[in-house]
């Protein structure tokens, strides 16, 4: 009896350490892959480019969501609806996967701007996480490129990327607001 629980417990752990290295090699894979995405988005997803977005650590349902919306058109952007053109289901799964486990990235931006945001977006934590964190498909803003915020806010303002939540807030934000909230969530 006590050797058989000893077998028992010696194959679960091997089961486990298997697992883990399938999924590291699965991840490096990937990562392969991902090389062409790290050419504009940066390496492992950090973007050193103010009108690019960084990937990494964001929330992967968010990365998948965007990534369909691309390929089926929802979401408007030539250089990546052509990145993703060709892209299957498990491709955008796995990118997905990937660029969540990166380490955040950090923006830094003018500190009284930075304060100023700090003062506007206790509105935006209840979805975007308490520390910008984001979660599932409210994405990550910690962290992320203040210009590209900017962008985006731009967009949902005059309805030239479409979400239901974001178009009725950003359409209530001044361009000092939006300019204030980016550099806070910019410098998380
Ligand atoms: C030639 C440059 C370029 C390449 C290569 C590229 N991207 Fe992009 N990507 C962009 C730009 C620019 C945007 C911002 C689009 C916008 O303004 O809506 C973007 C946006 C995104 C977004 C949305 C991010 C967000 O926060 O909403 C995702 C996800 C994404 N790219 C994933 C990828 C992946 C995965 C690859 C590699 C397979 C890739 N990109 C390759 C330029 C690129
Ligand atoms: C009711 C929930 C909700 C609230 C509150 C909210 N957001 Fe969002 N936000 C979303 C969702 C959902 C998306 C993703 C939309 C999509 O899938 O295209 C988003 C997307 C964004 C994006 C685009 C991120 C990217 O990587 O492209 C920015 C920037 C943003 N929100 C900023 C804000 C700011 C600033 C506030 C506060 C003033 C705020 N949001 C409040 C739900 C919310």
């Amino acid at each position: 009896m006590h050797l058989l629980k000893r077998a028992f417990t010696v194959s679960l752990f091997l089961a486990f350490v298997w697992t883990m290295q399938v999924s590291a090699n699965e991840l490096t894979q990937v990562e392969q892959k991902a090389a062409v995405c790290f050419g504009c988005h940066g390496d492992k997803g950090k973007s050193s480019n103010t009108q690019t977005p960084s990937l990494a650590a964001q929330q992967s349902v968010y990365t998948v969501n965007q990534l369909k919306a691309f390929k089926a058109g929802g979401r408007v952007n030539a250089i990546m609806q052509a990145q993703t053109a060709s892209m299957s289901d498990e491709d955008i799964n796995n990118y997905g996967a990937y660029f969540a486990v990166q380490l955040p990235p950090k923006a830094s931006g003018d500190p009284a701007l930075v304060q100023q945001g700090k003062s506007k977006a206790t509105v935006c934590l209840g979805c975007h996480g308490s520390a910008g964190e984001g979660n599932g498909q409210f994405p990550r803003l910690g962290g992320q490129q203040p210009e590209y915020m900017i962008q985006q806010l731009s967009h949902f303002k005059s309805g030239a990327r479409q979400n239901g939540a974001m178009q009725a807030i950003a359409g209530n934000l001044s361009e000092e607001d939006i300019k204030a909230l980016a550099a806070f969530f910019g410098s998380l």
